[in-house]
C-alpha cells in the first residue's frame, strides 16, 4: 500500500540538515517531492547537500547560517521563504558535542554546545514563527537521549538537550494556539553518523559493543529518524503535539545508559586529552 504524506509542493526547511541524520531527513522530505531548503555553517556541505538532494523534480535551496547568531537564521529563512513560500514543515537538528570532564572543561566549551543545541533551537523557532503557515505547520527538533539520562563527559549536551525538549513542550503550548503542532525525536545511535563514530564507537569492538545493548540489536538508520519525521510532519499526525519520541530501539527502556558507560573507556580516554 502506498500513502500520500501530501507533501509535494510544501515548503520543508531543515536547519542543520547538510550531513548526518538532518540531511537524511531532507533527502526524505525530497524524495516526496517537497520543496527542500537546507540551512548550515560551512558552504562546502550546503553545495554538496543540495547536489545530492536534486533530482527528484523538487526545487532545493541552501543557505549558511550559524544557529548561534540570531540575525543570519533570520536572513537565511527570510530568503527560504522568498523562494519557496510560507514553511510547512521547519526541522531543527543543529548541534555540537564533544566528551570533557567538566572539571576540565572551559566556560566556553560549555558555552558553545549550549549555544548551538539551546540557544540555536530557539533562535530557530523564534525567526520560523512569523514565516510558519498558520494553521498548519509542524515544527520538529532533534533532542538527544542525553536529555533525560545523565551521563558523564556530557554536562554541556545533557544540559542543552534537557532544555531543547522544554522549549518543544512549552512552545507546544503557545503556538498550537495557532495551529502549529511542535514535537521532538529523540535518537538511538544511528549508524554512519558523526555522533556514532566520533563519539561513541571509533573501532568495530565498539560499535558491536554498542549494538549489543539496544533491545533491538541493531543501531538505528538514517530511514528509521526520517521516516518517524515524515509521519510527525503528515497529517496522520494531526492529534501529537508537545511530544518528544525516542526512535532508539528501545534504547530509553533500559539499555542507553549502558551503552553509554560501555564507551566510557572512550570518553574517559578523549577527556584527558582536553
Ligand atoms: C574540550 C573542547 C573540545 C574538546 C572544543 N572545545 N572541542 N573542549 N574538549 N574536544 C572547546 C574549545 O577549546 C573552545 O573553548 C570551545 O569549545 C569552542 O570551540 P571551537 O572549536 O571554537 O567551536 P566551534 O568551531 O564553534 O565548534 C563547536 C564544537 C564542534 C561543538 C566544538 O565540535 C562542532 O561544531 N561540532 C559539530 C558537529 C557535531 O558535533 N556533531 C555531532 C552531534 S551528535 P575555549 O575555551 O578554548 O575557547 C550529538 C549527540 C550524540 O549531538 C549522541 C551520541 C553519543
Ligand atoms: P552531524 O552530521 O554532525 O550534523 C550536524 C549538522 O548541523 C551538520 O549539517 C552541521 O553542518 C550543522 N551544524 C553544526 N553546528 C552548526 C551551527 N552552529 N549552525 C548551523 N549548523 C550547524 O550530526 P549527527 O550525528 O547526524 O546528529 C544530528 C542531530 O541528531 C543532532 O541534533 C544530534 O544531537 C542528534 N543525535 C544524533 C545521534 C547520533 O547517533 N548521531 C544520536 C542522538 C541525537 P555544518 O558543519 O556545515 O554547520
Amino acid at each position: 500500500m502506498r500513502i500520500d504524506l501530501q507533501f509535494k509542493g510544501r515548503h520543508v526547511i531543515v536547519f542543520g540538515g547538510t550531513t548526518g541524520i538532518n540531511f537524511g531527513i531532507a533527502d526524505a522530505f525530497a524524495r516526496q517531492g517537497a520543496d527542500v531548503s537546507v540551512v548550515s555553517r560551512r558552504r562546502e556541505n550546503v553545495d554538496n547537500a543540495v547536489a545530492a538532494l536534486t533530482g527528484h523534480g523538487h526545487r532545493v535551496a541552501g543557505f549558511c547560517a550559524d544557529v548561534r547568531d540570531f540575525e543570519a537564521v533570520g536572513q537565511a529563512m527570510a530568503e527560504a521563504v522568498a523562494k519557496f513560500g510560507a514553511v510547512d514543515v521547519m526541522v531543527s537538528g543543529a548541534a555540537g558535542n564533544f566528551f570533557a570532564q567538566a572539571r576540565h572543561m572551559s566556560a566556553n566549551g560549555f558555552k558553545a554546545v549550549v549555544d548551538i543545541d539551546l540557544l540555536g533551537t530557539f533562535h530557530v523557532m523564534r525567526q520560523a514563527y512569523e514565516h510558519l503557515r498558520k494553521p498548519g505547520a509542524s515544527v520538529i527538533n532533534i533532542t538527544a537521549p542525553q536529555s533525560t539520562i545523565p551521563m558523564r563527559y556530557q554536562s554541556h549536551a545533557c544540559a542543552a538537550k534537557a532544555g531543547v525538549d522544554q522549549l518543544t513542550r512549552v512552545l507546544a503550548l503557545e503556538w498550537g494556539l495557532d495551529g502549529i503542532r511542535i514535537n521532538a525525536i529523540s535518537p538511538g545511535p544511528i549508524d554512519g553518523t558523526e555522533g556514532v563514530r566520533r563519539l561513541m564507537a571509533q573501532s568495530d569492538e565498539e560499535l558491536a559493543q554498542a549494538t549489543s545493548m539496544v533491545p533491538l540489536k541493531r543501531l538505528g538508520t538514517l530511514d528509521d529518524i526520517a521516516n518517524l519525521t515524515l509521519f510527525l510532519a503528515s497529517p496522520y499526525a494531526s492529534y501529537i503535539s508537545g511530544a518528544v519520541i525516542p526512535c532508539d530501539g528501545g534504547g530509553a527502556l533500559e539499555s542507553v545508559k549502558p551503552v553509554l558507560e560501555a564507551t566510557g573507556r572512550l570518553a574517559e580516554a578523549q577527556a584527558r586529552k582536553v
